[in-house]
């Protein structure tokens, strides 16, 4: 079958009159083809570059061609301090300059041909910092007008693509507050929102969605338009529909005054010639309990097209109906055009954490390949309603583990497959839609399949997908109980100090000798066996025959749950509901806020990756993939581990693949380049045959998705190298390109 489709990169650059000098002002100042202009590349979303300079034949010879340090000057009072948080962000190229972000949501401008800054803009100047995660950054321009929107903290900034200061006339002084319109039901003022990745320009329209919490104070996860020019707010979509709004009654009567998320946090993507956006949402707050939200929840889960002018609906697509398992749509969507049934089809492709890819219609919203409705487990926790079937797409294939099975127990060593199947023993497993229990289940979909890195899409319609087989214990508990057991834990705080504090110390950490740290006992003695040592004594630690067997238990109690967060005591003395999980900071936040609008009855108590003994993946290699998928014909073409654990490699076990957070770029030399892994490489692949052609050892994670443009003749590449998430931070930007002239040439 002969395709012939041009790149959509070289189209533009023949429409719209290539213009060779970087610096040139005007409406037509992008260097098409060349640049790298918006978040995911080009307008399709598709990370796909038609420069060609870098190819199979000379991809090893890359070399370092410049390096950014992003990270802030050390400070006065503390040199040695090295930036702690990730760097998400893949940058933008336009004509020239490349615009990023920091660690620390700095913006800063470069020179895309030496690394060399141009200008640095600090959002955080007035007002305290908040750290989020950033993955990039939009360009407009309008004749002498070029701007940069970008998001950090709960502000939307407009600044001067040229000199890096704010644009005044945006919003209040540059800013506008991402809280803007979201208090039509209920006071989200003071509740979290931010936003991750970038929004999608149409016109002059900014399309943003949000990041919210995903407990019941979660505030509303409304996709919204904002004028570029002015910051106003232009049209709002309600993902959970108002009185009279299509999607009304699938949730309980006015459900919209308290629930909320069921946002886009993972970016959008237009469609100009349609004048559509396309996008996917999240899970409804709050996660993992639906109680309070009987019904299946549109538009929660869902691939939508809206349009772009106005936010009015055109379709939607709802993958997981009454979602219980928090398996958002974690990556913009791809607008491809494909061959079906011998005719060509404008598409949209969703890759979701579950690991399935949906290729629907961009103008019907239907499915291209089957998609079979089935029924799932009911049983489920007091109050909750699971919805009665799921979607299961037939093709393409899920490119990650479904369920996990006894033949999927991890066989990296007899050890590791043992400490495994322990738990595979005590846990349920049997299917991808069983609601959570108090028990425990296991289950894939939360870091992983589909990550945030997004897809690329080549133009002969193969998509480039990195897929994570990650397995995650959840275990419930009542709201009930949790009280009971947070007040236990206090009070057997209370007990710990009185009792033990002075051998083992305040701190739990014995003192390296004859007397044994106790942070970690839960790993080495059982709850009875901890009460029976107190009761009895061992050794020459005395017996505690006077405290009553409460009081012993409140001190066990304590010593096995060195999990709970500050906050969750901050938020059982003010009676609210809250849950177990997300970080201490954030959770402090909720806390203080004293804002819940909706009350689950049923909260988390357990929500973590499985690992064996030595902290590696529960699962049966591979533990992370790069998968080629066409969507032409819904068949994988190939798919091969992505990333390995050096140390095991040299024991034998051939090439694990880790996981990867940040997404391939594919380019017409016949390469795919992705960082992501934990070993902290940048490779390139074979796109035909999905083989290493080149990689690199990064000074730390590049836990982002690599960027290539053309400046002067010459082809780069580059990756945020920010590292952290567990591993060393960094703060680096990597530039490669062929050693040589300026055109490159030998
Ligand atoms: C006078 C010092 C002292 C006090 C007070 C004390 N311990 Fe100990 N604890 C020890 C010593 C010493 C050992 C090591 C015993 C041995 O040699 O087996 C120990 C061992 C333990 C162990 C077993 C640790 C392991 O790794 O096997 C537990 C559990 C424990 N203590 C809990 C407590 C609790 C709970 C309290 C308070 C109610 C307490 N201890 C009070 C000195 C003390």
């Amino acid at each position: 079958m002969k395709k012939i489709l041009l790149p959509s990169g070289l189209l533009l650059l023949l429409l719209s009159g290539c213009t060779n000098s970087r610096r040139e002002k005007g409406p037509a100042s992008m260097v098409a083809g060349k640049d790298w202009p918006v978040y995911g590349g080009n307008r399709q979303g598709n990370r796909y570059s038609p420069l060609r300079q870098i190819d199979l034949n000379n991809v090893k010879d890359l070399q370092v061609a410049w390096t950014y340090n992003s990270a802030d000057s050390p400070r006065t009072d503390n040199p040695g301090r090295r930036e702690q948080h990730e760097i998400q962000c893949q940058p933008i190229v336009v004509n020239g300059i490349l615009y990023g972000t920091n660690a620390r949501l700095k913006l800063f401008a470069l020179d895309a041909a030496t690394g060399k800054e141009i200008w640095k803009f600090d959002p955080f100047k007035e007002g305290r910092p908040r750290f989020n995660a950033n993955r990039g950054v939009v360009y407009w321009e309008n004749g002498d007008d070029r701007r940069i929107l970008y998001t950090a903290g709960s502000n939307l900034y407009a600044v001067n693509a040229e000199t890096g200061l704010a644009i005044e006339s945006f919003g209040i002084k540059g800013k506008v507050d991402l809280h803007e319109g979201l208090s039509i039901n209920f006071d989200a003022s003071k509740l979290s929102v931010t936003a991750t990745t970038p929004g999608a320009i149409f016109h002059n329209t900014l399309i943003l969605g949000s990041t919210v919490s995903e407990l019941g104070d979660a505030a509303p996860g409304y996709v919204r338009g904002f004028d570029v020019v002015t910051g106003k707010l232009n049209w709002t979509f309600h993902t959970v529909p108002l009185p009279g709004e299509p999607g009304y009654d699938t949730w309980p009567k006015d459900a919209y005054k308290m629930i909320g998320a069921t946002n886009n946090w993972s970016g959008l993507t237009v469609d100009e010639k349609r004048g559509a956006v396309y996008f996917g949402t999240g899970s409804p707050a709050s996660d993992f309990y639906g109680g309070g939200r009987e019904g299946a929840n549109l538009f929660s889960d869902c691939i939508i097209s809206l349009q772009a002018e106005t936010g009015k609906l055109n379709w939607y697509y709802q993958t997981i109906h009454h979602d219980l398992w928090d398996r958002d749509m974690p990556c913009p969507p791809n607008l491809v055009t494909v061959r079906h049934n011998g005719k060509m089809v404008d598409a949209v492709a969703q890759a979701g954490k579950d690991g399935c890819i949906y290729v629907l219609d961009r103008d019907s919203g239907t499915s291209l390949f089957p998609v079979e409705d089935r029924p799932v487990p009911m049983n489920a926790l007091p109050g909750e309603h699971p919805w009665p079937t799921q979607r299961y797409p037939v093709k393409p294939a899920p490119f990650t583990n479904q369920i996990f099975t006894e033949a999927d127990i991890t066989d990296i060593s007899p050890e590791a497959h043992a400490y495994i199947k322990k738990l595979f023993d005590q846990t349920t497993h049997d299917n991808k839609f069983t609601p959570p229990t108090e028990q425990g289940t296991l289950l894939y979909g939360y870091s992983g399949g589909a990550e945030w890195g997004g897809n690329a899409v080549d133009s002969d319609g193969i998509l480039y997908q990195n897929g994570n087989n990650a397995l995650w214990e959840l275990q419930m508990v009542s709201m009930e109980a949790r009280k009971k057991e947070i007040a236990a834990l206090s009070k057997g705080n209370g007990l710990y100090i009185a009792n033990c504090a002075a051998c083992h110390g305040p701190d739990r950490k014995g003192n390296g000798k004859e007397i044994p740290e106790l942070l970690t006992i839960g790993s080495r003695l059982k709850k009875d066996e901890i009460a029976g040592i107190v009761k009895s004594g061992q050794g020459r630690m005395p017996s505690f025959q006077g405290i009553s067997q409460d009081d012993r238990n409140a001190i066990v109690d304590f010593l096995l749950n060195v999990k709970v967060k500050p906050w969750e005591i901050a938020a059982e003395h003010r009676d609210t509901g809250s849950a177990a999980r997300g970080g201490g900071n954030k959770g402090a936040a909720r806390a203080a806020t004293g804002l819940f609008p909706y009350k689950p009855e049923y909260i988390s108590k357990l929500w973590e990756k499985v690992t064996d003994q030595d902290g590696y993946p529960a699962v049966k290699p591979p533990w992370g993939t790069l998968n080629a998928i066409d969507l032409n014909t819904g068949d994988y073409i190939w798919r091969v581990p992505l990333g390995e654990f050096p140390e095991l490699t040299k024991k034998g076990i051939p090439p694990t693949g880790t996981e990867s957070y940040g997404g391939p770029l594919a380019t017409a030399g016949g390469l795919i380049f992705i960082a992501a892994t934990r070993d902290e490489m940048i490779r390139a692949f074979d796109k035909k045959t999905g083989k290493i052609v080149w990689q690199y050892q990064l000074p730390a994670g590049g836990f982002a998705t690599p960027v290539t443009y053309e400046v002067d003749g010459k082809q780069y590449v580059v990756i945020a190298a920010g590292g952290a998430r567990g591993l060393k931070p960094g703060g680096t930007y990597i530039a490669f390109a062929l050693p040589g002239n300026k055109e490159g040439k030998q």
